[in-house]
């Protein structure tokens, strides 16, 4: 109500005052807020917050927008009553206004929908529980982001917002948008969900977010102030105006209606807001002239693409960061689970408490805040400084240790096993205050390392499983395995002894691990897992005797092979070629497809810069030196090894591709995908030369150019190498110009057959001929991209010498017709994989009821198609609950379809007594809002 509406037959420019605050990036987020380590950058968000309420609170005129929520809530709990009193006036008036309202403005490009949605949550219910309805933003502004994704605009339209503001597309998108006047247009989030549902109209700043030229009023600017007395020789006032009403017809001409708007501020302004707003009131004071102005178009048109890759020059194109920080990345990802994890079990808990309010720890919360910082566009995107990049996964680390670990240890052993509901109350309050674990939990399960497993005679493996619906995972525990050993694995709740086998620690691990832990087997099992639930299994460790032989443990032995090599299950067999050492062909054994299929790993030389361009690879750029990438192995030829021996379970093919570079491919029995895990580092650069490592796959499939890409792990986009749906491309960068995020899966495919490439992390992806496809899965550069970080993207680890990196790829090689529905499911279980804690002996009393061996928490598992997205508890102690179609409209004939799901007994011993149905950010009611229609 508060907003000047403008006039119809004027140019009417709106004056955005706005600071923009990232939540870490060339300082951490704590230094940000308080204006530490200046040396680096001036800039402290405690004294915006404070000059900004000041300078609002003398004029009712001013206005101003906020959006990091990161920052805004801690200010707010600094201040006292009256400056809180003060600051809700401000917010009703429609003064203060906050738009966005996330917890950060998230990266789109490395970030997964489960955490987005999550980090907005965390944003959005603050202001709603703070200020009420009238906080609720209504904008969205991601004026930063190196890029922009469809689904992100999906779940802003779902979230209810009206509107979209960015500042980052490609020059030649934009130049051509200026010019067709398509500088706002309506965007159409999803293919699948019904218009207008996922449409959100989507305006693109003139300036980026800065003001135009000359108008930058900040304390830290350089252009003059408006000097306005009369009598006085420096008057400028009419050589301001004249600027700036000739800075709103330029920008005028690119915009359809007689409304524009003009962002006033920049990174970290306002932290002497009166700078601005004295000049800024001049400025309107003084602009009173606005001209006549007729307006052409009555009509948006729709886009339905995204915003990817982003260039901002020739030869400049942000794809770099789609991988920089690959430990991180999947550290964040990692994270993501444990925060559902705990969001499930404190629900269950909290249920069978009884407690009815005031649930949410404070305790959980800084693992939420932990996530929500850590989507910031500067965080999981990999762009932050080391010394952020470090902050950042140590505040993960502290919200996993001293919240998801020890909330699991605490609920799932004193509340939910043993005393069924009636001591939660207490173990709550423990979980609150200190709560300690007996519990562990290894974080170096990649490595195969965790002492407590290697060193203990017998341990319970407690499983839990965060999908609604059952899944058998096979579980691989470091364990020494001296040949005097045998190992008994007993699921506990049928007596059951369980199917083994130990697979001796590879090379590639030993050599990650170096001088840590000496488990030298992994004891491999499989785990039947009920829905949302979890499952207890006894791991004994026996000297061998003759009375005892019968229980022996088959432990492959790994030996070169002397001829090519073909691994199989039910499902596939593949076939590695002696000679190159590398993959050679796939056969689908069902489906009979049996295909040619190279694997290689690669790498490009990031560039220094050349004669077309200064431009080096860096931390966001992507820009290799020559299309042509380097074998990671010296002499084209790769040192193939082979795990023999009886192999019940698990058949695993050894690559080493140099000694920083290796693979293992691997079938298990029963399950319909290949394995292939990766290990990269430290990447050498004593040779002075950056380098960019990739996994290529070749294949004979007639994709022709064609290429698709997942957004935020959910809906999947067309790609076409060197084109865009929107102009006509000047491509400058045959390879980097053609790389787009992939957060869950890339695949190729024919008329026929399709290959399918899901990731455990997000990654860059691209296709750059007809059958293959590419990921890059690591990076190490010795240049600088002169984008702001000012540091070389150079991770040398914890060792110093660079970062290792182990991560996997799942294949699927299939008919295009069947690919969906299993892409689909094992897309949710890799970001939803189950969480194995041990603990020494057993918890449990033997006159315990078998009942707790084994416990699912909800009532019906979930129908394949759909996903548990969010069980949680909210501060006021209701329930959110999200469920989710995780196929999209034509990925499945049958599966696609609607589902009808009951929530009624959801969850176990609990009755539903009201439902209402909230935006997906969940911070208002949906039938409270009207969302614009356009
Ligand atoms: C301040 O920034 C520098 C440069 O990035 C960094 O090395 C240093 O660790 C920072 N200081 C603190 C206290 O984080
Ligand atoms: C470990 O468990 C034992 C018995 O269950 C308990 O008495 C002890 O307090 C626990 N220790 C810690 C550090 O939690
Ligand atoms: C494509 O871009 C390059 C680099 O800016 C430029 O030199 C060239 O003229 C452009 N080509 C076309 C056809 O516009
Ligand atoms: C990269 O890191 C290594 C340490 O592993 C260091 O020796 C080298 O000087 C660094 N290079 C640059 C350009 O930062
Ligand atoms: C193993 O996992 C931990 C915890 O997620 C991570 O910090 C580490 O980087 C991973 N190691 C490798 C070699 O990827
Ligand atoms: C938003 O805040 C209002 C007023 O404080 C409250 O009544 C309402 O329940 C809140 N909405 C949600 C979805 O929490
Ligand atoms: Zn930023």
């Amino acid at each position: 109500q508060s907003c000047n509406q403008g006039e119809a037959d004027k140019l009417n420019v709106h004056i955005v005052p706005h600071t923009h605050d990232d939540v870490g990036w060339l300082k951490t987020v704590d230094q940000y807020y308080y204006g530490a380590n200046s040396s680096i950058a001036w800039a402290g968000v405690q004294y915006i917050l404070d000059t900004v309420v000041q300078q609002l609170s003398v004029d009712p005129t001013r206005r101003f927008i906020y959006v990091e929520v990161a920052f805004f809530s801690r200010w707010w709990r600094e201040q006292n009553t009256e400056v809180q009193q003060e600051v809700k006036r401000l917010v009703q008036e429609g003064r203060l206004e906050f738009i966005l309202g996330g917890w950060s403005m998230n990266d789109e490009a490395a970030t997964h929908y489960n955490a987005i949605i999550d980090q907005m949550t965390l944003g959005l219910r603050f202001l709603n529980d703070t200020f009420g309805p009238c906080a609720r933003p209504r904008v969205a502004w991601q004026i930063d982001p190196f890029g922009h994704s469809r689904e992100q605009a999906s779940l802003f339209a779902q979230m209810g917002f009206d509107g979209l503001f960015f500042g980052r597309l490609d020059y030649q998108d934009k130049e051509t948008r200026e010019m067709k006047l398509k500088m706002e247009e309506i965007w159409r989030g999803s293919q699948s969900l019904h218009h207008p549902e996922a449409d959100l109209f989507t305006g693109l700043n003139e300036n980026g977010y800065n003001p135009p030229a000359g108008f930058c009023f900040d304390a830290y600017c350089k252009d003059d102030p408006i000097m306005d007395d009369p009598t006085l020789e420096d008057n400028n006032v009419k050589q301001k105006v004249d600027d700036f009403i000739s800075a709103a017809h330029k920008q005028a001409k690119h915009f359809r209606t007689n409304h524009i708007m003009m962002t006033m501020g920049s990174d970290f302004q306002y932290s002497n807001a009166k700078a601005w707003f004295k000049n800024l009131d001049k400025l309107m004071k003084y602009v009173n002239s606005a001209v006549r102005y007729k307006n052409c178009f009555f009509l948006w048109s729709v886009k339905s693409d995204d915003f990817f890759p982003y260039a901002d020059a020739p030869h400049q194109f942000w794809t770099g960061y789609f991988t920089s920080r690959p430990g991180l990345k999947g550290y964040v990802r990692e994270s993501n689970k444990y925060l559902q994890v705990c969001n499930q079990l404190e629900t269950v808990a909290h249920l069978r408490s009884g407690m009815k309010s005031n649930l949410r720890t404070s305790k959980s919360n800084v693992l939420r805040a932990a996530m929500g910082v850590a989507q910031h566009h500067d965080a999981v995107s990999g762009t932050s400084k080391q010394h952020v990049a470090n902050d950042y996964a140590k505040r993960l680390y502290i919200g996993n240790h001293r919240v998801a670990f020890k909330t699991f240890y605490n609920l799932v052993k004193n509340c939910l096993f043993l005393q069924g509901g009636r001591h939660c109350k207490d173990v709550i309050s423990s979980v609150i205050t200190e709560g300690s674990s007996n519990l562990t939990f290894c974080d170096y399960m990649n490595i195969t390392l965790c002492d407590f497993t290697q060193n203990s005679n017998r341990f319970t493996a407690v499983v839990y499983n965060p999908l609604a619906r059952a899944v058998s995972k096979y579980i691989r525990i470091p364990v020494d395995c001296t040949p005097s050993y045998i190992f008994v694995v007993i699921e506990l709740v049928t007596g059951a002894r369980l199917t083994t086998q130990l697979v001796p620690v590879s090379e590639a691990t030993e050599s990650v691990r170096r001088n840590r832990g000496n488990a030298n087997c992994e004891l491999v099992f499989l785990a039947k897992l009920p829905a949302l639930g979890y499952n207890s299994f006894s791991i004994e460790k026996y000297k061998s005797s003759a009375t005892n032989k019968r229980l022996f443990t088959p432990k492959g032995k790994v030996v070169n092979p002397s001829d090519d090599i073909t691994i199989s299950n039910e499902f596939y067999s593949v076939n590695f070629n002696r000679n190159s050492g590398l993959m050679d062909s796939i056969v689908n054994i069902e489906s009979g497809i049996k295909i040619p299929v190279h694997q290689d790993m690669l790498w490009y030389n990031g560039s220094m810069g050349n004669n077309a361009s200064k431009q080096q690879s860096g931390a966001y750029i992507f820009r290799p030196n020559s299309s042509t990438p380097f074998h990671c192995s010296n002499d084209g030829k790769v040192k193939l090894s082979v795990l023999t021996g009886s192999n019940p379970l698990v058949q695993e093919v050894y690559q080493k591709f140099s000694d920083w570079a290796y693979q293992v491919v691997r079938l298990y029995k029963g399950i319909k995908h290949i394995e292939v895990e990766w290990t990269v580092g430290p990447i050498p650069v004593k040779d002075q030369w950056g380098k960019e490592v990739i996994s290529r796959y070749e294949t004979n499939i007639d994709s022709n150019g064609y290429f698709y890409t997942d957004a935020n792990g959910r809906e999947v986009l067309e790609r076409k190498k060197n084109y865009r749906p929107t102009w006509k491309l000047n491509q400058t960068e045959p390879v980097a110009g053609n790389y787009y995020p992939v957060n869950s899966r890339i695949y190729i495919r024919d008329a026929h057959v399709q290959l399918t490439v899901l990731t455990d992390r997000s990654q860059g992806g691209s296709s750059l001929s007809s059958g293959a496809l590419e990921l890059m899965v690591h990076r190490r550069l010795l240049g600088e991209d002169s984008k702001g970080v000012a540091e070389p993207l150079n991770e040398t680890g914890q060792f110093g010498d660079g970062l290792i990196t182990r991560g996997k790829h799942w294949l699927l090689l299939d008919t295009v017709t069947s690919s969906a529905k299993q892409h689909r499911l094992l897309g949710e279980e890799a970001f939803m994989s189950p969480l194995v804690p041990h603990q020494a002996d057993s918890w449990f009393n033997l006159d315990l009821a078998l009942f707790f061996l084994i416990q699912s928490f909800i009532v019906n598992p979930l129908p394949p198609n759909i996903h548990l997205l969010t069980l949680a508890t909210t501060n006021s102690g209701e329930l959110l609950v999200r469920l989710e179609h995780q196929f999209a409209k034509h990925d499945d004939d049958v599966l696609s379809q609607p589902v009808t799901v009951s929530l009624k007994g959801l969850i176990k011993n609990f009755e539903v007594k009201i439902v209402d149905e909230l935006l997906l950010g969940g911070n208002a009611l949906k039938n409270t809002i009207n969302r614009l229609q356009w």
